[in-house]
This record gives C-alpha cells, sequence and structure tokens, in this order.
C-alpha cells in the first residue's frame, strides 16, 4: 500500500525506476527493470520476511513491526525512516493501573511454592495483532503474565466492547485511538520502514547490494 509507493519514490531518487508497478489497476504481479536487472514484486507484509528467509527475495521493504513479529532469520540493513509509527500499548486511561511498572520494585517473595497463593489477581487481557511482540513486552520486559487474544484487524473495538483491558498496536497519528475513546498506557517501540536482505546474497551479492544501501543512504540524507 502506502509503503510501496513511498519506496517507489525513494528508489527513483537513486535511479531505479518502475513505472508499471505505479499503475494501480494492474494485476501483475512481477516487474521488471530491464536496464538495471532488477526484479520487483509486492507481497502482504506478513508474507515479506519469509521471502527473503527464502531467498526468493534478496531483498525487501518492510516494517519494523512485521520484522519483530514474524521473527525470521534475515539482515537488517537500512531504516529507511518512512512510515514511522508506534507500537503502543493502548486502552482506556482507566486500564493504566493494570499495567505493573517498576523502575525499582518492591517486592514480595518466598519459595516457588507460594506463587500460586498470589495469583487471585485479574490477569489482564491483550488484544493484539502482534502477539510475539505483545508477549515479548509483557512476558520478557514486564514480567507481567497476561492473557492473549489474537485479532487481525480493528483491534480497538476489543477494549470498547470489552473483549480486552488494553491491546498492543501500531499508534501513527493517534486519531483511532481518540475518536474511540482510547490513549497510549505505555511505548513498546518505535517503528519504521527497514530493508532486509538475505543473508546468502549478501554474501553472493554483497557489491551490488552494498551499493544500493550506500545509494540509498544517500538519498536519505
Ligand atoms: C493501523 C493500526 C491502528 C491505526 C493507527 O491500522 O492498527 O488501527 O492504523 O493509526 P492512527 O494512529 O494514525 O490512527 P490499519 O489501518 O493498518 O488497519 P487494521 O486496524 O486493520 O490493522
Amino acid at each position: 500500500g502506502r509503503l510501496a509507493y513511498q519506496t517507489l519514490e525513494l528508489l527513483e531518487k537513486v535511479g531505479i525506476t518502475c513505472d508499471e508497478m505505479k499503475n494501480k489497476d494492474t494485476r501483475k504481479l512481477i516487474f521488471t527493470d530491464e536496464e538495471h536487472k532488477l526484479r520487483f514484486f509486492l507481497a502482504k507484509g506478513p508474507d515479506v520476511p519469509t521471502y527473503v528467509e527464502y531467498g526468493a527475495a534478496d531483498i525487501g521493504i518492510v516494517g519494523k513491526d512485521t520484522i519483530l513479529e514474524e521473527g525470521r532469520k534475515l539482515y537488517e540493513v537500512l531504516d529507511l525512516k518512512l512510515g514511522k509509527c508506534r507500537m503502543c500499548v493502548c486502552g482506556p486511561a482507566s486500564a493504566r493501573e493494570l499495567l505493573q511498572h517498576h523502575e525499582c520494585r518492591m517486592c514480595v517473595c518466598g519459595p516457588e511454592s507460594a506463587r500460586e497463593l498470589l495469583q487471585h489477581n485479574q490477569q489482564i487481557r491483550v488484544a493484539t495483532k502482534y502477539p510475539n511482540i505483545a508477549k515479548d513486552y509483557f512476558y520478557n520486559r514486564k514480567h507481567q503474565t497476561v492473557e492473549m487474544i489474537k485479532l487481525n484487524g480493528s483491534i480497538e473495538l476489543a477494549p470498547i466492547v470489552g473483549l480486552s483491558e488494553v491491546i498492543v498496536d501500531i499508534v501513527e497519528t493517534g486519531s483511532t485511538l481518540r475518536e474511540n475513546g482510547l490513549t497510549v498506557l505505555e511505548e513498546v517501540c518505535p517503528l519504521s520502514a527497514r530493508m532486509v536482505v538475505n543473508q546468502v546474497s549478501m554474501r553472493m551479492e554483497n557489491e551490488r547490494i552494498t551499493k544500493l544501501i550506500q545509494d540509498l543512504k544517500g538519498a536519505l540524507v
């Protein structure tokens, strides 16, 4: 979608053009730049790391959110600074107190066997399209046990209709949250589009790929 057009504009700045790809009416999947001996294709965001890990594509442009969520083996080589937004924990302001905060912690301690005696407090439910990012955040960074509910879109609905207490989702302008009476409670990480490279291609096509990275870096400045 939007990222594809912004990426094409950036590629044009380094002399790579693919006008055919800009035609919104075409159903063609693969496009060629004969001059530079390049082939492009559009794929759904979550599939981009898959194509790149398996080497079906040497290079991919994809959001950091998808890179983190998919956890594929590839090299992330460049931040294109496009599509900047944030992954956040959001919900009604009243849900703030359900989230644990501990820069420094006053702790209840005891033998492991005593843990179950303490677990009478309510476990919060987290709805998200990004269960791996959300699990990493709550379990590994916050050490808070939560119930994860995977959704596929319009995540903001979940706390409104009582499916979950909070959500983990992308916030760009914040207007979806505002219009639905929700707010950012915590920031998980900043996001933007990244260039990723297949690990074998990086060695085999090192010169071409390194040149492209350098050219793109120059265009970004
Ligand atoms: C994303 C995200 C939020 C919205 C945030 O949704 O999931 O809903 O954009 O943008 P904002 O802060 O500028 O309002 P997307 O449009 O990708 O659709 P989805 O809800 O189906 O994931």
